[in-house]
């Protein structure tokens, strides 16, 4: 992600705020706190870490220092804690998290999600998730005709309130009078702050084009408050072009014209949802960024894969890197060091251009192949 810092823009909008984002402060050497997780979290970060260790020192114009926490459901199992309670001050000290996933068989995916991941972000103010989409060189679209450059894509997701907010109940449990509620929370400064964020992304992207997801046909309160609240933070982008899409309506359009989107702008859910589609149809969920940044940087921000623990596949070998070391090239982009961000891309994408990909990509590498060859294109730098 590019979105620079547009804080002297003037404004009339009774809405303006500055922009929240701020430029990066250059570093020699950045703290970096490595969570690796359960499932194939500790195996794509492990192979990231060597990458990133590598990349540094054939650069050497700065240093990353990792400290690894073994934050995770083994802990929760042992202790019945995912974290210390002091986790937040700790992370606090840190300049990124890379993170690489929770969930296990053993504990609820509700109990694992809100004691760690959820912990993290919400508290941490991440507010801006964001997903980049494309299709990677030698890898295919499922989509007939859609070749790298048809499906370039940028997903900002509102990830600190909406349908993730955790509020609601149950009573009666059990019984067959029983009654649940999930509520959504949606916030006039939450959208605003997210739809500023996504204005800016799409104003740093060449095409400048943002769509904006809601369900305001059917959801009449949160979702209209969404349109209206996008609508005005738009009068201050006006070089942007915007467009709306209900989202059962942005599935379609995800797949019979991916060349029509640009930046997409959706709730917690919404995008949650669209953005393992627009995985899918970029080639793999196993390719898949996330970055969940505060953008006002308080706090440090937190970088992961989209792909989540992977049971079925944890301790063989077969996991794919890629979405960890894309994952690990939007932090260093994030921490302002886009010259090695975009290095270590170009060693991931000549990885692929080469056929040497994991088997969700249609080939035999294993996670051990995938990394030496990616290291092999970073000594070659
Ligand atoms: C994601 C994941 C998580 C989410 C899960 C693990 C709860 O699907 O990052 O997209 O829904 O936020
Ligand atoms: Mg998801």
């Amino acid at each position: 992600m590019s979105a620079a810092n547009d804080t002297n823009r003037t404004t009339t909008n009774r809405h303006r705020i500055n922009s929240p984002i701020s430029p990066p402060t250059p570093k020699s050497s950045y703290k970096i706190a490595s969570i690796p997780g359960d499932g194939i979290g500790p195996e794509v970060i492990a192979a990231a870490v060597e990458i990133l260790k590598a990349l540094t020192k054939k650069l050497s114009k700065f240093k990353l220092e990792f400290t690894e926490f073994d934050w995770g459901t083994e802990r929760f199992l042992k202790t019945g804690s995912y974290t210390p309670e002091d986790y937040l001050e700790v992370l606090r000290e840190f300049d990124a998290i890379l993170f690489g996933s929770v969930g296990s068989p053993s504990v609820p995916d509700h109990i694992s999600l809100w004691g760690l991941r959820l912990a993290i972000c919400q508290p941490l103010q991440q507010y801006a998730n964001v997903r980049p989409t494309r299709i990677l060189p030698g890898t295919k679209s499922p989509l007939a005709n859609c070749q790298p450059g048809d499906l370039d894509w940028v997903i900002v997701r509102e990830n600190s309130e909406g349908e993730y907010a955790g509020q609601g109940g149950r009573s009666h449990v059990g019984c067959d009078h029983e009654v649940a509620t999930e509520l959504s929370i949606f916030t006039r400064t939450g959208v605003r702050r997210i739809a500023h964020f996504a204005f800016n992304v799409a104003q740093n992207r060449p095409r400048k084009m943002l769509t904006y997801v809601t369900k305001s046909n059917a959801q009449r309160n949160g979702m209209v408050m969404w349109d209206e609240v996008v609508q005005e933070v738009a009068k201050d982008y006006p070089d942007v072009s915007v467009d709306h899409m209900l989202v059962d309506a942005m599935t379609v359009r995800m797949v019979l014209n991916p060349r029509s989107l640009d930046t997409i702008l959706a709730t917690n859910l919404h995008a949650d949802i669209l953005s393992d589609l627009a995985a899918a149809l970029a080639g793999s969920i196993g390719i898949a960024p996330t970055a969940n940044l505060d953008p006002t940087r308080k706090n440090p921000s937190m970088f992961e894969p989209i792909h989540g623990s992977a049971f079925d596949i944890t301790g063989l070998g077969l996991a794919n890197p890629v979405a960890t070391f894309w994952t690990a090239s939007e932090m260093l982009h994030w921490l302002g060091e886009s010259e090695a961000a975009i290095s270590l891309m170009d060693a991931v994408e000549k990885t692929c251009a080469a056929g040497i990909v994991t088997k969700d990509l249609g080939g035999k590498a294993g996670t051990k192949q995938v990394t030496e060859a990616v290291l092999g294109e970073i000594l070659k730098l």
